[in-house]
């Protein structure tokens, strides 16, 4: 949040050969969108989208042959025992049936024609969320190492569909796929969106549908930023008063709200099916005013604070001296890692302007060992490194242009040291920085954010003495000060979460603003049938419609 802020200090590669053969250069999806420019604006009826034109850009793609297309007739065959390969295949007929009209029944017999989704390859480079397409006459292949992949190459077949495969009506066809094949997997193993949940609450609708947005550009970490001075929003049993009073307001005074250990299990699930591991975020030991203002004994002077729903930050500390406070996090976390199967959990630290230093450090050492005793992997945001980062701990990096060279070189002297790097540079995918001056939504500390800027930076070595090994991946965060909807979040979020979205998968070799531009613009009619009010930034050429 981050208004009045100042800065207090301020994988695994899955692609190996595949990346040789993407700089042997037999078709980069890089080339492809030069040729696919005019399609952009006028597919012509009946004329398949080219095989690169997606977002993320695919490491490889060989054009070649006739369009399948699918028809009345068209089934979906899935790998016969596998039950991951049969959901995926009901996932995709759920998107399919609805704008085709067609019944597209998902079957386990492959008679080598129709949609066929095979786990199982061979090709090692592919790693566990790589795939291929191939797109013939009779048939379009999906094939992978694990579901993930299937799922991430079910999501291209979508993108090369025409974009009322979207809508949830009958529209008309054809649905055709272009000819060739599609070769692909991820630069790095990270790749996330964050939303806020305390600022202003969103209900398990709202989380899901965001859930299915951030899905559709292959990302895999859904950040739940659980807990913030306005609003704890999640239900711990031995600590109640968090949730049922902490969690009863909102920036702006609103009703707020808060999970359920069902609603958060149900969310869990849902991301879980669309291969996304949830991070939950308990924000410590800063950015806890709603925790204190819930339990009178968590304050150095043993008196509960007034909820506070305005927007400044920096002003709250857990009182790191007082054995109850340890009680506390011991009990949250406990109860955070029950719940969430995924391998991390997030204790933010960052903006603890109103804890010591040497009371941080100490903090920070026991929130560290308390995650590492309930079996989870820490994430904090990038002060962290301010402390001393435990072996494994995954630092956050959210500074920007301004950020001072002394941060960001104890952030490098962290990556010298192990620490891996999830990268969010406020200015580039913080995507509640406002646009322009014209943009009604957002704030603007770090600056104005335009598409080109979003997406134009290469996290690989966007960080001077942070070797590309470093970085795990790239996140991008939403933080809901304005923003109360799933349309106010849209607005902020598309198109730029895209653009995050491909520099978490697509190799370096494929990033070019000019050809992106052009695929992104393809995405406009896509986000206007999935009923996304995105914002039609002047430097995309969005087609007209
Ligand atoms: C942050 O924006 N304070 C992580």
């Amino acid at each position: 949040m981050r208004v009045h802020r100042t800065q207090r200090t301020a994988l695994p590669r899955l692609l190996g050969s595949l990346l040789l053969l993407t700089a042997a250069g037999i078709s980069s999806a890089g080339a492809v969108p030069q040729g696919a420019a005019a399609a952009t604006s006028g597919q012509a009826a009946g004329s398949p989208r080219p095989l690169g034109q997606i977002v993320p850009a695919p490491a490889r793609v060989s054009p070649d042959g006739s369009p399948y297309a699918i028809t009345a007739g068209t089934k979906i065959r899935v790998d016969d025992g596998s039950r991951e390969a049969r959901k995926i295949g009901d996932y995709l007929a759920g998107v399919l049936r609805p704008s085709t009209g067609y019944d597209l029944p998902v079957t386990g017999h492959d008679g080598g024609d129709g949609i066929r989704l095979r786990l199982g390859s061979h090709d090692s480079a592919l790693g566990a969320e790589g795939y291929t397409l191939r797109s013939a006459r009779g048939s379009v292949t999906i094939t992978a190492r694990g579901p993930a992949g299937l799922f991430h190459g079910v999501q291209t077949l979508r993108q090369l569909l025409p974009d009322q495969v979207e809508m949830n009506s009958r529209q008309k066809g054809p649905w055709k796929v272009a000819g060739g094949t599609v070769t692909d997997a991820p630069r790095y193993a990270y790749r996330g969106a964050m939303l806020d949940v305390s600022r202003h609450f969103f209900s398990v609708a709202e989380v899901k549908r965001y859930i299915d947005q951030i899905a559709l550009y292959k990302m895999n970490k859904l950040h739940l930023h659980l807990s913030d001075d306005q609003g704890w929003r999640i239900a711990i049993d031995s600590w109640p008063r968090l949730a049922a009073y902490g969690g009863q307001t909102e920036v702006g005074g609103g009703a707020g709200g808060y999970y359920t250990k069902s609603d958060y299990k149900e969310i869990v699930r849902y991301a879980a099916s669309r291969y996304l591991e949830v991070v939950p975020e308990i924000d410590l030991p800063g950015h806890t005013n709603a925790a204190l203002a819930s339990y009178a004994k968590l304050n150095c002077d043993g008196a509960a604070p007034p909820l506070y729903t305005g927007t400044n930050v920096g002003f709250s500390s857990l009182c790191t001296p007082k054995a109850v406070t340890y009680d506390f996090v011991n009990d949250v976390i406990r109860e955070l890692a029950a719940l969430t199967p995924g391998r991390y959990i997030h204790i933010g630290g960052d903006e603890a302007r109103s804890t010591g230093h040497d009371d941080y450090v100490a903090f920070m050492d026991k929130a560290q060992a308390i995650v590492g005793k309930h079996g989870k992997t820490v994430v904090g945001w990038h002060q962290l490194t301010g402390a001393k980062p435990v072996a494994g701990a995954v630092a956050q990096y959210w500074g920007y242009d301004a950020t001072g060279a002394a941060e960001r070189k104890q952030v490098a002297d962290a990556a010298a040291n192990g620490t891996k790097l999830v990268l969010s540079p406020a200015d580039r995918v913080y995507l509640d920085m406002k646009y322009d001056k014209d943009t009604a939504l957002g704030l603007a500390w770090a600056g104005y954010v335009e598409v080109q800027r979003s997406y134009d930076w290469n996290p690989g070595t966007y960080l001077e003495g942070v070797p590309g090994s470093s970085i795990l991946g790239v996140e991008a965060p939403i933080w809901s000060e304005t923003l109360t909807s799933s349309d106010e979040i849209e607005q902020m979020a598309f198109p730029r979460l895209p653009g995050a979205a491909e520099l978490g998968w697509s190799p370096a070799s494929t990033h070019d603003w000019d050809a992106y531009k052009v695929r992104l613009a393809a995405q406009g009619p896509r986000f206007s049938a999935l009923g996304i009010d995105y914002y039609r930034s002047p430097q995309v050429p969005w087609p007209t419609q």
